[in-house]
């Protein structure tokens, strides 16, 4: 089931959220040293969250026996800025802050646009997007919802009809701006962490000025921050396997499989034909149609 939405500068807004999104956009005052984790939802936000937090903090823990990681879901770590601004929540004393969102680019306040402070985008294949999507909605659906079956939830998809979407626009919107901006938007992939996790910490400690040094390497700290935000590490801590992050939404629910292509098990072959041209229609006809989006949007 999905939850009711608004279209909010042109993006589809959870009810929930809205009020918190437009605090965000209107009021939020960044600083320089700020971080932001943004996503399409089930990109891959959770994972992000947690390799961000444990490359920022390692200073305060070194010692990965009592890491916060293990006892918190990441999502209380660095939590959605939309919520906090709803809710009146506790903001972080301690520099640099780290928050998440899933609002579109064009909708984040002029304050992240205008000053120096990093963005860091996971983009994942719109094919596992939308499994992971359909089974994650089915799972925290009100009981007033009745569930929607998975022909009529890719519909909707489809039309761009979930929450935060479109998701073309989303990722296109992000993806303009890492090119524009390089050292303010980093655009990574699912896909890429997947294939080579070591290699993206680095180098998003790179990114957002917090390098690992000659001895850290030495020392494995980049492998162990892997390992320790790993699906597999993550998915069977007890804090991940139990509790709630809200009051419908289970800290389980944010681990389910944590692989690629996941996809083939789910769509029949006309939703792959139709999935496709949608994405030939939407990234292939654009100015990106020679960048690397299209390569990898389709290198499915
Ligand atoms: P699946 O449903 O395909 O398994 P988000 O965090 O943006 O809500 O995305 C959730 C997706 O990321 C889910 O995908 C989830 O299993 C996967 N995921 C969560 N933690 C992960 C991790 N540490 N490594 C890889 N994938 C992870």
């Amino acid at each position: 089931a999905f939850h009711s939405m608004y279209l909010f500068q042109e993006f589809w807004c959870p009810s929930t959220l809205i009020e918190g999104v437009k605090i965000f956009h209107k009021q939020f005052q960044a600083k320089e040293s700020d971080i932001f984790v943004a996503s399409f939802p089930k990109s891959g936000t959770t994972w992000l969250k947690a390799i961000t937090f444990a490359i920022v903090n390692r200073q305060s823990f070194s010692s990965i026996d009592n890491h916060p990681l293990l006892t918190s879901n990441p999502h209380q770590l660095i939590p959605f800025i939309e919520i906090m601004c709803r809710d009146d929540a506790d903001w972080p004393s301690t520099e640099p802050r780290v928050f998440g969102t899933h609002t579109p680019l064009p909708s984040l306040p002029n304050s992240i646009m205008e000053c120096n402070c990093k963005i860091i985008y996971i983009c994942r294949n719109p094919f596992d997007i939308f499994v992971s999507a359909w089974i994650f909605f089915d799972n925290i659906k009100q009981e007033s919802l009745t569930p929607l079956k998975i022909e009529e939830a890719f519909e909707m998809y489809c039309n761009g009809i979930i929450e935060f979407g479109p998701w073309w626009s989303h990722m296109v919107g992000y993806w303009k701006e890492s090119l524009a901006k390089p050292d303010k938007v980093l655009f990574l992939k699912y896909e890429d962490l997947k294939d080579d996790a070591n290699f993206q910490v680095k180098r998003i400690a790179e990114f957002l000025g917090f390098p690992f040094t000659q001895e850290e390497e030495n020392n494995q700290v980049i492998e162990s921050i892997s390992k320790l935000c790993s699906f597999e590490e993550m998915k069977n801590l007890e804090v991940n396997k139990s509790g709630l992050l809200f009051p419908s939404v289970e800290n389980k629910s944010f681990f389910r499989k944590g692989e690629s292509r996941d996809w083939v098990n789910y769509f029949s072959p006309s939703m792959t034909e139709k999935l496709s041209q949608i994405m030939e229609e939407k990234f292939g006809e654009s100015e990106m149609t020679t960048g690397r989006i299209k390569q990898y949007l389709f290198a499915i």
